[in-house]
């Protein structure tokens, strides 16, 4: 049985589509380069999600074409360019020691060729004041946006792709890798591959919409293109964006050769249904392609958001007697702790969890369920799996891509016209847990 597309969550939808200050004290400072690093209690964001417009990015474009499947434009976002700091006051305020951010290559080489060194300069700084104030910078190179003179020349199935990243990666990290804690080329470039398996097949309504969205942006662009990963058919670009993550490496070491490096794949706990479950050719379609060029990285990041029931030949509904959330889907915050066990069985590296978290507008089931998916990570690093850290996405209600503003996955709130941060219980809570190192007796 294929899952019906009203059975879908709005995050596998991305994929087909192809300073509030708190009251508690601050994790102790972290040291330049620690002997025995700490584990990595942190909060996430992505550049485009918060910090407002993006106006040379390739999803900007598709925001304000005509037709496009999005909601909303992103427009202000949550002005993290200009609030970055009462974000950073936020983390450490709440006893946690990690922020995850990206940058926005289409800020920091708006053209081709052309690198803004104040942009670079700006990013630089987020850097060193997460160091002065004692939290590791985890910085995401690529979350999902490039620039649109990107996408308009082939996006990843330009042949020129890989290069052209590395170029931009080698850029970024001269200018801000002495500072940086871990560094991730690619956030979720598998979201896509996952989602054929997800809604399979897709309907050819909505492959239409995406390919309408994507003509009227090449048709902007003054090209015959508009080539995003997470827009259209994946499975071409797929080569690209691996030699890319190749590229990118060698580019980051290059001008820091001990900065810990690794990728972002979205990974849902995937269980088995059936006798002839397909679970291990979607392993091997969904995360071979990254995990056979990740033999050379520092780590892998996994970022999980539940369970995945895997058929014959596509995901499938749970099961009927599954716990449900009150608005429907599966309840099971442990999802995390066994997508850790996965990923450092099949890859050998450490992991590090950089995304893990719940769409959840009433914040006490975000409360039930940090603990829950917390335990999880405890109880696998207790029977030996190397994990690095426990990152929660996200730290602000932000953007949430093609959905809009509506989903609310952060640990703050985010009033949509002063951009004032209102810090939710839920943080509080994560922030106390991170302090006590842990949910459970060691
Ligand atoms: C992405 C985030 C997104 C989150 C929740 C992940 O796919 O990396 O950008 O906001 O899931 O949907």
């Amino acid at each position: 049985m294929t899952r019906s597309l009203s059975a879908l969550d709005r995050r596998q939808m991305i994929g087909l589509g192809a300073a509030a200050t708190v009251a508690v004290a601050a994790a102790a400072p972290l040291r330049a380069a620690p002997a025995v690093a700490p584990f990595l209690w942190g909060a996430a964001t992505a550049g485009h999600q918060v910090e407002g417009n993006n106006v040379n990015a390739d999803i900007w474009l598709l925001e304000q074409v005509k037709p496009t499947i999005f909601a909303e434009p992103s427009g202000d976002a949550c002005d993290s360019l200009h609030r970055w700091r009462e974000d950073v006051a936020i983390v450490k305020a709440l006893g946690l020691n990690c922020y995850r951010f990206s940058v926005e290559w289409s800020r920091i080489e708006p053209a081709p060729g052309q690198f803004s060194q104040a942009c670079l300069d700006h990013y630089a700084r987020i850097v060193d004041h997460c160091r002065d104030q004692g939290l590791a910078p985890v910085v995401t190179l690529n979350h999902f946006t490039t620039p649109r003179w990107f996408a308009a020349a082939g996006g990843w199935e330009n042949p020129d792709a890989p290069d052209l990243f590395a170029r931009y990666c080698g850029r970024v990290a001269r200018a801000i890798a002495a500072g940086v804690s871990h560094a991730l080329t690619f956030n979720e470039p598998n979201l896509a591959l996952g989602g054929r398996w997800a809604i399979h097949p897709p309907p050819q309504a909505m492959l239409d919409a995406v390919a309408a969205c994507c003509a009227a942006a090449a048709k902007a662009s003054g090209s015959d293109r508009f080539s995003l990963l997470n827009a259209g058919d994946p499975a071409p670009m797929i080569p690209g964006v691996t030699a890319a993550h190749v590229a990118a490496r060698a580019a980051i070491r290059a001008a820091r050769s001990d900065l810990p490096i690794g990728m972002s794949l979205a990974i849902p706990d995937n269980v088995a249904v059936g006798k002839d479950s397909a679970i291990e050719r979607k392993r091997a379609e969904v995360y071979g392609p990254f995990f056979a060029v990740m033999d050379k990285d520092d780590f892998i990041g996994v970022q999980t958001y539940g369970r995945a029931y895997v058929g014959a030949d596509s995901d499938v509904d749970p099961p009927a007697d599954a716990p449900k959330r009150p608005g429907g889907g599966e309840w099971f915050p442990a999802a995390v702790g066994n997508v850790v066990r996965y990923a450092h069985e099949a890859t050998g590296l450490p992991v590090m969890v950089t995304e893990n978290g719940i769409d959840a507008a009433d914040d006490t089931e975000r409360e039930r369920f940090i603990p829950e998916a917390v335990a999880s990570v405890e109880a696998a690093r207790r029977d030996g799996v190397p994990v690095l850290g426990y990152i929660h996405w996200s730290l602000l209600d932000n953007f949430e891509w093609m959905s809009g503003y509506g989903p609310k996955f952060g640990l703050v709130s985010v009033d949509r016209q002063t951009f004032k941060r209102t810090v939710k219980p839920s943080a509080k809570q994560l922030g106390a847990i991170a302090r006590a190192g842990g949910v459970q007796e060691g």
